[in-house]
């Protein structure tokens, strides 16, 4: 049955633009600006372009605003995918299987192999709090993980919105007026080498970021702490590749300890860094993992917790009185039942596998990386860094010093490029001062031509605020 949609895709531009200013809350944004500016509205979007209410095209170089869109806009055949599942059978909760909710998760352990279960829900903060949940409740219901309810979350690093994955967020900035948080998180230092937190340098540092979480649990008190949660690339506090002995030295300090390390793959996963997953780089095997934005490239949202099967089996063998029965993960998500999402994200990983977006993520950011490293003999380019098509260059008002700009002029940066016709990120809202990261996360399907424009809006971005 065909059904008329112009309720829904027709529009008229001044309706939209007043319906914007008049009703519309927007995300992290100063309020004041709405009464004054016209906000950009978007209407389409094929492959890296989308294009505005005013008909104006942009290459688009953070997928989607928030590093998600990886196989880019206008796929057809993810939409037909959702349609034909929602058709079939729409909805039902969790608490049964549904066909592609079954066939997502064997397709995630297969991907994942070292892992388990997959358990649902519908955005990154979700699914982290899950994990979270999961720790607190083993730490009640495995007699050798007793008390251990404490979590170690990383500075720089996010891991969500709600009040209880903001108190293990790095970000001061996101964290401001929102207390009082939950207690039991920790947190543990950064690991960007160009602002090393001990001032020191690799490897003579002898990987000291790592090296301390040890004191750190010991002064905690290691029956106390049952978690520590990272990215496995930092993507919002200002795109952080750790060194490559950074990781089996926090997993070899999480074994000692019975610490389940988890690591929030939210932005790094699904091909993001040149590797299915972030953590892949890496000699490290986590105990959970944490899937959202790319899992579906944002055509529905959708998110995970996947673990392995020795956690799951913790909520298995209770050995408390069976007949309280309240040994099982008490938790539900309703949209964590929702079928087209699933079949949004089947759909998205195979195309991923089918035009091997994966390696085309890691061969052209390795392309877009060398070229953005031309531009570092400019006074205000301080440090650039990435992997895959996930880079960061990093601006300073001063090179020796490494002072940052004002975010005024970072923000310049940002508008100039656009004036350009390119849409580049920045980290914003949250490091006090240091939101001077300018950041490209591309959908894996970017050219070398579309590198290039990037590069070359960065350039006239950077010296139009600067100076050449
Ligand atoms: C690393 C990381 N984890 C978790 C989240 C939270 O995801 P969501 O906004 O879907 O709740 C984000 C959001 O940007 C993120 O960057």
């Amino acid at each position: 049955m065909d059904v008329p949609l112009s309720h829904v895709l027709d529009y008229a531009v001044d309706e939209m633009v007043g319906g914007d200013r008049d009703y519309l809350w927007h995300h992290i944004k100063p309020h004041g600006c709405f009464q004054t500016q016209e906000q950009m509205i978007i209407v389409s979007g094929k492959g890296l372009t989308v294009t505005d209410i005013r008909g104006r095209e942009y290459l688009d170089a953070t997928s989607g605003g928030v590093w998600c869109v990886n196989v880019g806009y206008g796929r057809e055949s993810i939409a037909a995918a959702v349609a034909a599942q929602l058709k079939k059978m729409s909805y039902f909760a969790g608490s049964v299987g549904t066909i592609p909710t079954i066939k997502l998760s064997a397709k995630l352990m297969q991907l994942l192999p070292r892992m388990g279960k997959a358990y649902y829900s519908n955005s990154g903060s979700e699914a982290n709090e899950k994990s979270y949940k999961l720790i607190r409740q083993a730490a009640t219901i495995d007699p050798q993980r007793k008390g251990k309810y404490k979590i170690l979350y990383r500075d720089r690093d996010y891991h969500g919105t709600t009040i209880a994955v903001l108190a293990s967020s790095g970000q001061a900035e996101r964290k401001t007026d929102f207390g009082p948080f939950p207690e039991g998180f920790v947190q543990i230092p950064h690991c960007l080498c160009y602002r090393c937190p001990f001032d020191l340098t690799y490897p003579a540092c002898d990987v000291r970021c790592a090296r301390v979480v040890e004191e750190i649990i010991l002064k905690e008190g290691p029956d106390s702490v049952g978690g520590l949660i990272v990215e496995p690339i930092t993507a919002g506090g200002g795109i952080i590749v750790p060194v490559d002995d950074y990781f089996p030295i926090l997993q070899q300090i999480c074994r000692k300890y019975g610490i389940f390390l988890v690591i929030d793959e939210v932005v790094a996963g699904f091909g993001r860094t040149g590797a299915f997953f972030g953590h892949q780089h890496f000699d490290v095997d986590p105990d959970m993992v944490t899937l959202a934005k790319g899992m579906a490239s944002a055509y529905e949202p959708i998110s995970a917790t996947v673990v392995k099967q020795q956690v799951y089996d913790i909520f298995l063998n209770d050995p408390a009185d069976p007949g309280q029965r309240l040994n099982f993960f008490r938790d539900i998500s309703t949209y964590g039942g929702c079928t087209g999402a699933m079949a949004a994200s089947l759909e998205n990983i195979r195309i991923m596998e089918s035009e091997n977006l994966v390696e085309n993520s890691r061969v052209m950011g390795a392309y877009l990386l060398d070229r953005l490293r031309e531009l570092i003999d400019h006074p205000n380019v301080g440090d650039i860094r990435g992997k895959g098509l996930f880079c960061g260059v990093e601006l300073v008002a001063d090179k020796k010093s490494k002072q940052p700009p004002s975010e005024t002029q970072v923000g310049a940066v940002v508008d100039a490029a656009k004036a350009e016709g390119v849409l580049l990120g920045r980290t914003n809202n949250s490091l006090p001062g240091f939101n001077t990261t300018l950041y490209y996360a591309p959908a894996l399907v970017m050219t070398r031509e579309e590198a290039d424009r990037m590069v070359a809006a960065t350039q006239a971005g950077i010296e139009a605020v600067f100076g050449a």
